[in-house]
């Protein structure tokens, strides 16, 4: 049997394998909400100019309302032989009111109600999305307040470099939340224009007003280029983008995660709820959470990958290609979110060692800089000659089996003779950490001004 929609030329219905490479209502079925509401707002608009009779545009919309809720209801059945949600909805709605279920379609095309539909669609996600962020980022600058004078050592190479606070590390995670929720919001702002009205490509010859469309599904106006408007899918790549960005400072933020829990490292403890045992090694703690968070960012990275090679050869205006579109964007999408969700469980169960923590600061000569910078300010040494004697210190505590700090003064002077008792001040870590108190450093009167900033800010936004 040829096709209802559009088998006038054709005499017979589709090879199986067509319709398998071709139906994509398996996975568009989940932009049902947002086919309705544009449908009811293309409804309205025909109505409106009068394009179709108001009797005829509110069975439209009172079918569109029914199936809504067959659909919500799972009494809706989908059919791979209408292809994709909007002739299943479409032919519904034909069952359901009759003729009246044909004038729909005028002025508008399944190119610029996909588009319009996964507009919808996206911009709801990147709401969600950027809750979630937000959520986690007033967890960890919660955290940040409470384990503000936590002494943590801070690595380069993953090589002890100078004692941090635990704060400030966590304050470095909501920096870099920030910055994926700033993306998601630049993106959300650029796609929200509406392609309703561009109908297959080229506009139409009805009187339609785009304006009025654009308004009712909360568009900021219409796209001004029919053939951009059928054929852009730049909103769903800066969308996957922020994804990957965000799912990669996830996956770090997780690779620290594990490594912390490491009994060799011991700096936190996850809780019971997010983390596993071992089948044959009763010992084990295992954080299987942290480790899928850390591994699921291929799956958005790869989503991001997959729909820039979709879309690098397009010719203008639509091609059935960008039917591509949408399962690598709802599976990044519901991956990220789902491991936002768990960061921020784990996280809010989070508890430092604070012991574990500040032994490993004091160790490996972590606070060698902070007397070179000594040795600058009291001495008036140039900072590559205070690097050099420092380095001769270090060298002689190494030798010696202790740290800087247990160096006796004659020790040190054996070195450079001009070292006095006052050294003694800036080499524990506590020292090390208050004195860094420049803008963005890691004191903790800092931290905690940072903080409840970040606190104050997200909960006045929320
Ligand atoms: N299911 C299609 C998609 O997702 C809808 C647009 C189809 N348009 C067409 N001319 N075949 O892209």
């Amino acid at each position: 049997m040829a096709n209802e929609m559009w088998g006038g030329r054709f005499s017979t219905g589709p090879d199986a394998l067509m319709e398998e490479i071709n139906a994509s209502i398996d996975f568009d079925k989940r932009l049902a909400v947002q086919d309705i509401a544009a449908s009811k707002a293309h409804c309205e608009m025909l109505a409106a100019r009068g394009i179709i009779s108001e009797q005829d545009a509110a069975r439209i919309i009172d079918g569109l309302s029914a199936i809504a809720s067959e659909i919500e209801s799972g009494a809706f059945t989908f059919s791979r032989a209408l292809e994709d949600i909007h002739m299943n909805v479409e032919a519904r709605l034909a069952e359901l009111i009759g003729d009246a279920a044909g004038r729909l379609h005028t002025a508008r095309s399944r190119n610029d109600q996909v588009a319009t539909d996964f507009r919808l669609y996206v911009r709801d996600a990147i709401d969600h999305i950027r809750g979630q962020i937000r959520s986690l980022m007033l967890s960890l600058a919660e955290k940040a307040e409470r384990f503000a004078d936590v002494i943590m050592p801070g690595f380069t190479h993953l090589q002890v470099a100078q004692p941090v606070t635990f704060g400030h590390h966590l304050l470095a995670w909501v920096e870099m939340l920030a910055r994926d929720d700033g993306r998601f919001a630049d993106a959300r702002e650029r796609l929200n224009e509406s392609p309703l009205g561009a109908a297959a490509l080229a506009g139409t010859s009805f009187p339609i007003d785009r304006e009025m469309t654009a308004r009712a599904l909360g568009f900021n106006g219409p796209m001004r280029n029919s053939l951009d408007a059928v054929s852009d899918r730049d909103f769903v790549l800066e969308t996957l983008a922020a994804a990957a960005i965000c799912a990669t400072h996830l996956s770090r933020v997780a690779e620290e995660l594990v490594i912390w829990t490491t009994p060799q490292f011991d700096f936190i403890r996850l809780s019971d709820k997010f983390t596993t045992g071992s089948s044959i090694m009763p010992q084990k703690r295992n954080p299987d959470a942290a480790e899928l968070m850390r591994a699921k960012s291929g799956r958005v990275i790869g989503a991001l990958v997959t729909l820039l090679v979709v879309m690098k050869g397009l010719p203008l205006a639509y091609a059935k290609d960008m039917q591509e579109d949408k399962e690598p964007a709802f599976e990044a999408l519901d991956t990220l979110s789902l491991t936002l969700e768990v960061m921020r469980g784990m996280i809010a169960d989070m508890e430092p060692n604070a012991q574990a923590m500040r032994a490993a600061a004091a160790a490996g000569f972590s606070t060698a800089t902070d007397l070179a910078d000594w040795l600058v300010r009291a001495l008036g040494m140039p900072f590559r000659k205070a690097h050099h004697v420092t380095g001769r210190l270090v060298a002689l505590a190494e030798n010696r089996g202790c740290d800087l700090p247990d160096l006796t003064l004659d020790d040190m002077r054996s070195v450079e003779p001009a070292i006095s008792e006052d050294v003694y001040s800036v080499l524990g870590v506590e020292n090390s950490v208050a004195s860094r108190a420049s803008h963005g450093g890691t004191a903790p009167d800092n931290v905690r001004a940072m903080a409840r900033d970040w606190i104050e800010r997200l909960k006045s936004a929320a």
